[in-house]
């Protein structure tokens, strides 16, 4: 099969590269609005897109033609914290996503915990494996109308692991219970390890 992305509308683009490229990182994003509430919600387009500087960056749409309250906050806080969830949390985590109001706590709702962090004003959630503190670097514009898109660069400044996670000089893979995002309210267990790698090649 071939598509022509000419031919698509963006319902159909999203679920073509959702599902063609899963699975994406399920990635709940914590920040602070302007009057202090605290905000969570899931986000699967996220994607560390540089190590020194580490810079990771979110892809945030619209809701109903508005900016989400994610956007909004990481606008006016000019941070945001990537909390790494595990598969034992997915339920709060996607519960997450509901449209809840503004000034509505959303971890406290789904029952997950917001701590201070350390380096930015934005929460952390408790329960993460990984918690990524992130001072905004950059905002970039995509797409028009319901396409719409802000893009968050966020400069990683400080990262919270949970100890029984970290094997020495890495997180220790087949400790994560991580999820992945297929698409269509469809998610995947990460399980299976094995290593591959390029073999030299003779001068
Ligand atoms: C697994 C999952 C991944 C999602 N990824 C994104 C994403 O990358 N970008 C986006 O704009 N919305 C994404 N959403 C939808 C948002 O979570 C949803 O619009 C939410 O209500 C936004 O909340 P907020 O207004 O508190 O930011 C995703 C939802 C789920 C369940």
């Amino acid at each position: 099969m071939k598509f022509d992305m000419a031919n698509l509308d963006r319902n159909q683009i999203h679920d073509l590269l959702l599902s063609g490229m899963a699975p994406l990182p399920v990635v709940l994003v914590s920040t602070v609005g302007k009057n202090g509430s605290y905000n969570a919600a899931p986000y699967s387009l996220v994607f560390p897109v540089c190590y020194k500087p580490p810079i990771i960056c979110v892809s945030c749409g619209l809701r109903k033609g508005q900016k989400k309250d994610t956007a909004r906050n990481i606008e006016s806080a000019k941070d945001f914290v990537l909390n790494i969830m595990d598969e034992t949390h997915l339920k709060p985590t996607v519960q997450a996503s509901a449209d809840y109001p503004a000034d509505v706590d959303e971890m406290k709702e789904v029952g997950l915990t917001a701590v201070p962090c350390d380096r930015v004003k934005s929460p952390r959630v408790a329960e993460a494996q990984v918690s990524l503190e992130c001072k905004l670097v950059q905002r970039m514009e995509l797409g028009k109308g319901d396409a719409f898109r802000n893009i968050y660069f966020g400069e990683v400044l400080l990262a919270h692991i949970k100890d029984e996670l970290w094997a020495g000089h890495k997180v220790e893979p087949s400790k994560l219970k991580s999820v992945g995002y297929v698409g269509n309210e469809t998610y995947c267990r990460l399980r299976e390890f094995f290593t591959e790698k390029a073999s030299e090649l003779k001068p």
